[in-house]
């Protein structure tokens, strides 16, 4: 189908049990399936994947061309829920064209932004209604809900030629990660973790 020309457009965020988009072009679904290799315990991993194939996070998403000048946009649901002790999350990923910048508002829900830059430099910054998180270029992003009952809801905007690197994170993780230690998240080390050195 061709690109749509560029007429302004305008939608809703429809909030309600859930919130959603009153209008949007791809609904994409993760499941515990699409996240293997991404969590510590993959003991607790196996286990709760033979019990059900759970849906971790959904993304909304708005089509526009994928070219400079573009602003890709849509909602992130993050569900709650723990595979061993540490809480869903996305997979997470660097932007392919790496001085590629990204802003999420929080809509609802608790949880993180665990952020990375490739030379191994980090930050955990907290998601809650109304923060608005400003992702700077080069940092690979992983959205954390650190909940155990709500939604972790964010609406996204980026530049329409970042494209998507998910192949770094999965070789070598996220250097922290974000665990529930007595009834409370905890930024915890990855021991799995490459370094820089050693990709
Ligand atoms: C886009 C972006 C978000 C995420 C979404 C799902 O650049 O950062 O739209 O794509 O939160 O996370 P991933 O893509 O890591 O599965
Ligand atoms: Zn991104």
């Amino acid at each position: 189908m061709p690109d749509q020309p560029a007429l302004p457009f305008t939608f809703e965020v429809l909030y309600g049990e859930g919130i959603t988009l009153s209008q949007f072009d791809n609904h994409i679904i993760r499941r515990l399936s699409n996240m293997k290799s991404h969590f510590l315990d993959n003991a607790a991993y196996e286990a709760a994947l033979a019990q059900e194939d759970t849906v971790l996070y959904e993304v909304y998403e708005i089509h526009r061309p994928e070219i400079p000048g573009e602003l890709l946009h849509g909602l992130s649901i993050v569900h709650p829920g723990k595979v061993g002790n540490e809480y869903y999350m996305t997979k997470g990923h660097f932007h392919t064209v790496l001085e590629t910048a990204e802003v999420y508002y929080c809509l609802r829900g608790q949880g993180c932004m665990v952020m990375e830059s490739p030379e191994g430099d980090w930050a955990v910054e907290p998601l809650r209604p109304q923060t608005v998180l400003y992702v700077p270029p080069r940092w690979a992003h992983r959205s954390v809900n650190t909940d155990s009952k709500e939604d972790l809801v964010t609406f996204f905007i980026y530049p329409g030629n970042a494209g998507h690197d998910y192949g770094s994170i999965e070789k070598q993780g996220f250097r922290k990660l974000v665990v529930e230690v007595d009834a409370s998240p905890q930024i915890q080390d990855n021991p799995r973790w490459l370094p820089p050195e050693v990709r």
